[in-house]
């Protein structure tokens, strides 16, 4: 494990499998307010985390990109409600500010593809995923945290990756 500044932790992936089951230990814990901010390039593998995500958090929905709505909304046997927003063909934050993100963290936990396009726009604490393409089968994950409940999160994450 690469320690890339205090708090931070990077994680290699080998498959789309891996990734899926990362997702799956983060979307076990994730509460509603909880924000995770996914940044990388095509293919860098956000849908795939997304769909582990989604499907650790229990949702009975399954993941599809959110082309042609903005945001996605996957359902649970309890009512609630997991939200995925990509931000991939917003023009500017200002686009997100219109989708009301503090009515939607009341609701639930949100994902967010391309989240550095509305960084702006969005609480200033979060989850964030530093995702990059290493080659075929590999994708480098660098995982940092702001705000006290996300750094928790980020260590609990650690914690199920690496052990304690
Ligand atoms: N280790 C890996 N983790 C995740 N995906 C991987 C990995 N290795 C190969 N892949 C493949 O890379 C692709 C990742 O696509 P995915 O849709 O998850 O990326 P994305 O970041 O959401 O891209 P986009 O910005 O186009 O939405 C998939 O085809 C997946 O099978
Ligand atoms: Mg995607």
């Amino acid at each position: 494990m690469a320690v890339i500044e205090k708090g931070s932790f990077e994680v290699i992936s080998r498959s789309p499998t891996q990734t899926r089951r990362i997702g799956m230990r983060l979307g076990e814990m994730l509460i509603p307010g909880d924000v995770i901010g996914l940044e990388g390039n095509l293919g860098a593998g956000k849908t795939t985390l997304v769909q582990g995500i989604a499907s650790g958090w229990g949702s009975y929905d399954s993941v599809s990109s959110p082309t042609y709505v903005l945001v996605n909304v996957y359902r649970r046997l309890d009512r609630k409600q997991l939200f995925h927003l990509d931000a991939f063909r917003l023009k500017s934050p200002e686009e997100a500010i219109d989708l009301d993100i503090d009515a939607i963290l009341d609701q639930g936990p949100l994902l967010v593809e391309w989240a550095d396009k509305i960084e702006e726009a969005l609480p200033e604490d979060f989850l964030w995923i530093n995702m990059r393409f290493i080659n075929d089968e590999q994708r480098d994950f660098i995982v940092h945290a702001r705000g006290e409940r996300h750094k928790i999160l980020l260590k609990r994450l650690r914690e199920e990756i690496y052990g304690a």
